[in-house]
């Protein structure tokens, strides 16, 4: 029996996603939010994202636009789409999905998005100024991890031991920034680190975004800890099928843990919602006015 508080990812999701869709409408006469996204190649879960993406954005009552382009598509008219969106006005936010196919460089093409319409936040503009405490688009996985650690910890999250295991610069070293800009003793680890599970026992925050099937045991978790699981992978199940899991023992670290997210329907569905919000700031910025309070 589980007896952790499950953190409701969806339920969460949802909530912001009215938000948003509640900021669009009081905009509507100002400026209307437009989010550009741009898949290259047939990676299938990526062309998952992306549809999600498109629906949840058009739901939200913005502007959606989908740029599919082959896998062979050369670097240089890939870089030549998103110069035509950082001058397109009806763009606010540019997302090109990762991965990008073998030889793409991917930093370039990051490097070539407008840092005022980069929804993502990896922009070394936008990586510098969540490091250095400036206003910041905030990458949407960790935001969304920052979103639900707020539900769990009303109280803040002030001289709180937090371990992120992954240093990816999507989910790992961004999360271990924003941590950080609220106070909390961070710990970078990784699957090299020394002594994983001591250190992960340390944790009163525990965050898991390392891409391996339920690497961190429930042993590994302190009790009472709050454990966010980013992981999504994909394992054998009974039947030929396949079912999705996390980067954690979800069943082992519920009975220790003092809040934890579920996988599928925690981390996930908050990740696109973030995006949302993160294109209402860019179009509310771009347009020089403050973000409606809804
Ligand atoms: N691939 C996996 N996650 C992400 C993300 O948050 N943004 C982009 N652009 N690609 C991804």
């Amino acid at each position: 029996m589980s007896g952790a508080r499950i953190i409701d990812g969806k339920a969460l999701a949802a909530k912001l996603r009215e938000r948003v869709a509640a900021q669009v409408a009081a905009l509507a006469e100002t400026v209307r939010p437009g989010l550009a996204v741009v898949l290259v190649g047939e990676d299938p879960a990526s062309a998952v994202y992306v549809r999600n993406k498109n629906r949840e954005t058009q739901a939200s009552g913005m502007a959606s636009f989908e740029h599919k382009l082959p896998a062979d598509t050369p670097e240089a008219e890939l870089l030549a789409l998103v110069e035509r969106l950082n001058r397109d006005p009806a763009v606010h936010g540019i997302l090109v999905q990762l991965p990008l196919p073998d030889g793409i460089d991917s930093a370039k093409v990051l490097r070539a998005i407008d840092p005022a319409k980069d929804v993502d936040g990896f922009h070394p503009e936008n990586v510098g100024a969540l490091w250095t405490g400036a206003p910041a688009l905030a990458p949407c996985t960790p935001r969304g991890c920052m979103t639900m650690l707020a539900e769990v910890h009303p109280e803040g999250l002030v001289g709180k031991r937090a371990v992120v295991v992954g240093r990816s610069n999507i989910v790992g070293k961004p999360m271990a920034a924003l941590l950080l800009a609220q106070h909390c003793t961070v710990t970078l680890a990784h699957s090299r680190t020394q002594d994983l599970p001591g250190v992960c026992r340390s944790a009163d925050i525990l965050v898991a975004a390392v891409g391996r099937a339920r690497m961190i045991e429930g042993d590994w978790v302190q009790p009472g800890a709050t454990v966010i699981d980013v992981g999504i992978n994909r394992i054998p199940a009974d039947g030929g099928k396949t079912r999705l899991v996390g980067d954690v023992d979800f069943a082992g670290a519920s009975e220790v843990a003092g809040a934890i997210t579920p996988v599928p329907g925690g981390v996930g569905p908050m990740t696109i919602a973030c995006l949302l919000a993160n294109t209402v700031t860019a179009a509310c910025r771009l347009a020089g006015v403050a973000e409606p309070e809804v």
